[in-house]
């Protein structure tokens, strides 16, 4: 009865491999004069930590897990890179034709994503102990947008 049940989870797994995830998994090109990088020239202190914490979501640089293949968890990690890219993507931190000081909000919204600790998203760090944040690291990040968003006033 148990060997049954387990030969039908098994089964349903291999069945689900056939529903492959999409969108597909893409590191889209990225145009090097429309970064986060290029555009804000943030400090390396804070765009390590950015990298380090966001990029995964939030960029053209995912490395994506080996689990990104992996039906049903493919499905979800897909769902947030895509959807993480949509909200904010510091690969293309200006969309062709914005200028610089359009992104201020941008730079507020990272600010109070990493201050009232919604990013990164709950989960991912416990998979990825390289993205948790030290409540210095978060405050280094506001410090600097504070102090650019002021300095563009
Ligand atoms: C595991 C994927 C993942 C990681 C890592 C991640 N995010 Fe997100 N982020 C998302 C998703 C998905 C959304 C859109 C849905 C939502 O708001 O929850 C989002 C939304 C956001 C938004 C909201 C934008 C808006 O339009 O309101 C901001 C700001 C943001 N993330 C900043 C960050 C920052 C800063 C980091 C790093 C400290 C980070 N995220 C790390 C997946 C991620």
């Amino acid at each position: 009865m148990k060997r049954n049940l387990l030969l039908a989870v098994a089964a349903i797994f291999i069945l689900l491999q056939y529903f492959p995830a999409t969108p597909a998994k893409s590191n889209p090109p990225t145009d090097p004069a429309r970064t986060f990088a290029a555009t804000m020239k943030p400090p390396e202190a804070v765009h390590a930590i950015l990298r380090r914490a966001c990029f995964d979501c939030h960029s053209h640089e995912t490395v994506w897990p080996w689990y990104a293949d992996v039906a049903p968890i493919s499905w979800a990690v897909r769902n947030h890179v895509m959807d993480g890219r949509k909200h904010l993507n510091f690969s293309e931190w200006l969309k062709p034709g914005e200028r610089v000081f359009s992104s201020w909000s941008d730079l507020e919204d990272v600010c109070k994503a990493v201050r009232e600790k919604s990013m990164p998203l709950a989960g991912y760090d416990w998979v990825h102990g390289r993205a948790k944040l030290s409540n210095a690291e978060r405050q280094a990040v506001c410090r600097w947008t504070d102090a650019t968003i002021a300095a563009a006033k």
